[in-house]
């Protein structure tokens, strides 16, 4: 009997491992656990066996054995029917997205907010101004009173009379600083903004462009500083490698004036034709803050020095990225504003 058993459960594992579908594990089932089936049989017999007891077990054996082969192959066929379902109904639910083109940032933009986190680092404050200003900030507090002939250079658009007017630089915000500071703390600011001048527009003039202000007011400040600082932001902009150098120049409000030029990155100084064969490219003016507009804005000369720049934004922009026009900054032809796009995403 023993032997019987065993050979039979090998036998159903067999069979069982053959079965490809629910109908043929069915019809084993018919086979051996029916009404006629052989377990069925084998069960019955127990009424003839001698020891009923072992008879009992070897028969359980067999059931168990069964049952559980046979649920282990329903598990399986179940699940691979339901894989195939699945698989059959695979929907592709995602539909391609509309194209939705982004936006990045003004090339004009990048170089402001470069020029703004070399500044910031460096303690000085973002601060901003109107764009209509009066004639008192943008000319006369900066020691350029009504008459003077270097208004000629700076002739602009005016509201009404001419006393308020678009403004032709963003030094009246050097003096809208200093009177809000009150004449007895220290200045560290930069204004970035727009500016407009009665020019025609063409390749190197537009009658709006950006300029980058800058002011610094503290005690025993000194042109070296300036240099200093003006080192900073040209390393920064143009690479570490880059030289600096004042030349002497003219503004009504500093005293001494210089234009700030940084050494050619292009031919390294031997000369070409961006830097005209000099070496050199022009890229700011700036000075120390003439005691007359320290005076004007509530600040002591004999106490207070600072040293003050003015940047043309497209200018650093041009130099930075080989733009030969400067209305191309303003007229909007996405084809060139793209070939400025320098984030790596598609
Ligand atoms: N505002 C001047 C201009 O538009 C540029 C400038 C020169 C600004 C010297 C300054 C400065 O603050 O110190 O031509």
């Amino acid at each position: 009997m023993k032997e019987k058993v065993e050979s039979l459960c090998k036998e159903i594992e067999n069979k069982i491992s053959l079965v490809k579908n629910k109908n043929e594990l069915n019809n084993i089932k018919v086979e051996y656990m029916g009404k006629k089936g052989i377990i069925t049989e084998l069960q019955s017999g127990i009424k003839d066996a001698i020891d009923k007891k072992e008879y009992g077990i070897l028969v359980n054996k067999v059931r168990t054995e069964f049952n559980n082969n046979y649920q282990k192959k329903l598990n399986e066929i179940e699940e691979e029917e339901l894989n195939k379902k699945l698989e059959s109904e695979n929907i592709d639910i995602s539909l391609p997205a509309t194209h939705i083109p982004i936006g990045s940032p003004n090339i004009l933009e990048s170089i402001i907010e470069e020029v703004e986190e070399v500044f910031m680092s460096m303690g000085y404050d973002v601060v901003d101004g109107p764009e209509i200003e009066e004639d008192k900030y943008n000319f006369e507090l900066l020691n350029i009173p009504k008459g003077h002939p270097a208004r000629d250079a700076q002739d602009t658009f005016y509201i009404e009379d001419e006393s308020i007017l678009l403004r032709s630089q963003t030094s009246p915000v050097q003096a809208r600083t200093m009177l809000a500071a009150g004449g007895n703390k220290p200045v560290r600011m930069i204004c970035p903004g727009k500016t407009y001048r009665r020019d025609a527009d063409d390749a190197t003039h537009s009658h709006q462009f950006m300029q980058i202000e800058g002011l610094l007011v503290d005690k025993n400040i000194s042109l070296s500083d300036l240099k200093g600082t003006f080192d900073v932001i040209a390393k920064k902009l143009f690479g570490e490698n880059c030289e600096t150098r004042f030349r002497p120049s003219y503004y009504q409000f500093t005293e001494p004036s210089v234009e700030t030029d940084i050494s050619c990155f292009i031919c390294k100084g031997k000369g070409c034709s961006l830097c005209k064969n000099t070496g050199w490219i022009t890229v700011s003016g700036a000075g120390m803050v003439h005691p007359n507009v320290l005076r004007n804005c509530g600040y002591d000369p004999n106490v207070w020095s600072g040293f003050a720049f003015g940047f043309g934004a497209e200018r650093l922009a041009m130099l930075k990225y080989g733009i030969n026009d400067i209305r191309t900054f303003y007229q909007t032809d996405l084809r060139e504003l793209k070939s400025f796009d320098r984030r790596d995403v598609e």
